[in-house]
């Protein structure tokens, strides 16, 4: 959209550009090219800064109230620097002085072009980004994935501290994922570091930055993950693992929002959410004295429990549908799914490794599989030799517990709570279902 109420320049700029392949509307009055474009979209709107009706600038606010992300280019008559400045400052993407240098103008409509290409690239990574993580991309139709995912709705919206347990491979990282993709900080940055895989010198300065000069080899400053993570959320796995001098520096930016970088004594702030992931027995390493008690209580407020899979077996076959499909789409191979006995040997198996041991299986069997049914011969023996027999009434009372539990979470819920009342809808004695309740995992403790 070219903007300008003298006619002649109006008709020389506009008839440039639909000569160079530009779709252009011309508008003689501001008020006319407002109403326009509250009707139709435009990619850029070039208006001139001085009209009888409404200024450039003002056109320019009310196109962005329209359109947040629309380009808008000034035209100023020469040597008005600073309505180019204010231009600027208002937002304006670009400005131009008139008498217009049409060579010129065309480079800054290309440039424009292309940062709007990549803004819309961006928006699109992110977009897809977010579809990913989103919770309901979590696989788990289990009562205990249920009572995860509905945890990690509820916490999301926080900024509540994140303690993320469970054993290797149950998907703890899928879970910190998940809840920042769905928290208010979904569009500031992750960020990752593993607790375990560095020496205590190199995770002090990863984590909090150091100053130029700080160590032997500290040639510039480099700024820490609890800086880069401002605004978004800092995953701190392994957390077991970090040691007691950089137990005591976290416990400090939990209670006191500050930090330094090594070789500097200027407190930093940071404002980042954390969640925090780990496989190991945080209260024997207490009672070890490897563990800070007072950092465990500050990381706990909200404690996330991953069951390991084969305590939740119903998960199995969505789980087994969804590797299925995502790596014969990687593989471009068109199969349809896992013969009887695969299936039943896939079934059986215990996974100490879990979902992880599960997802490199069937990835494995997609990609040596020369049929589009996978048979047991691409599974590995250990999975095959789990002897059946046993194993089937395993899996029968594992579907069965599954139900009894949920009938027991319903009738519970129904109850408002109340054992009693929950037990005589149940038709079982009040003291079987403190058994159970037990045996599931959903004792009330108060
Ligand atoms: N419920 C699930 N639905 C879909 N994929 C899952 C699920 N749980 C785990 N996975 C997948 O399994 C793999 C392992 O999960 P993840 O890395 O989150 O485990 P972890 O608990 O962090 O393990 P570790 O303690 O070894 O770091 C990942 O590829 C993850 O995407
Ligand atoms: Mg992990």
């Amino acid at each position: 959209m070219v903007v300008d109420d003298e006619r002649t320049q109006l008709e020389f700029v506009g008839g440039f550009l639909s000569k160079a392949g530009f779709e252009v509307a011309l508008m003689e009055s501001a008020a006319r090219a407002l109403e326009r474009f509250r009707k139709e979209p435009f990619d850029l709107v070039l208006t001139d800064q001085r009209m009888p009706d409404m200024s450039g600038l003002d056109l320019l606010k009310q196109c962005r109230a329209v359109d947040p992300e629309v380009a808008v280019i000034i035209m100023t008559a020469y040597g008005s620097i600073e309505t180019a400045v204010s231009a600027m400052k208002e937002g304006a993407t670009d400005y131009l002085t008139k008498p217009l240098n049409l060579e010129e103008l065309l480079l800054r409509i290309e440039r424009v072009r292309r940062s709007h290409q990549l803004v819309r690239e961006n928006t699109e990574l992110r977009e897809a980004l977010l579809e990913r993580h989103r919770i309901e991309g979590v696989i788990g139709e289990s009562g205990q994935m249920q009572e995860v995912l509905d945890l990690v709705r509820r916490v999301a919206p926080s900024d509540a501290t994140v303690l993320l347990r469970g054993e290797s491979g149950t998907g703890k990282e899928l879970i910190a994922k998940a809840i920042h993709y769905a928290s208010p900080r979904r569009n500031g940055p992750l960020v990752k570091v593993n607790c375990a895989a560095l020496p205590e010198t190199l995770l002090e300065s990863e984590l909090f930055g150091h100053e130029k000069g700080a160590f032997t080899g500290a040639f510039a400053m480099r700024k820490g993950r609890f800086e880069i993570a401002d605004k978004g959320t800092l995953f701190l796995d392994e957390i077991g693992d970090l040691p007691a001098h950089l137990q005591a520096k976290l416990l400090r930016v939990l209670q006191e929002k500050e930090f330094e970088r090594v070789g500097s004594n200027r407190a930093i702030t940071s404002d980042v959410r954390i969640i925090t992931a780990t496989h190991g027995d945080l209260e024997q390493l207490m009672r070890d004295g490897s563990f800070r008690e007072d950092l465990y209580y500050r990381l706990n407020v909200v404690t996330i429990i991953l069951p390991p899979l084969r305590e939740r077996r119903q998960d199995l076959p969505a789980l087994i549908d969804h590797f299925l499909r995502k790596f014969a789409e990687k593989n471009g191979k068109a199969i349809q799914g896992f013969s009887h006995e695969a299936r039943d040997a896939l079934l059986r198996y215990d996974y100490p490794g879990n979902v992880r041991e599960l997802e490199n299986l069937v990835e494995r069997a997609i990609v040596l599989t020369r049929d589009d049914v996978i048979q047991p011969g691409e599974l590995p023996l250990t999975i095959k030799e789990t002897r059946a027999g046993t194993d089937d009434q395993t899996n029968l009372s594992a579907v069965v517990e599954g139900m009894e539990r949920r009938m027991i979470v319903d009738a519970l819920s129904a109850a408002g709570g109340v054992q009693t009342k929950a037990a005589d809808s149940l038709g079982i004695s009040e003291r079987a279902l403190r058994y159970k309740l037990r045996k599931y995992g959903l004792r009330d403790d108060k």
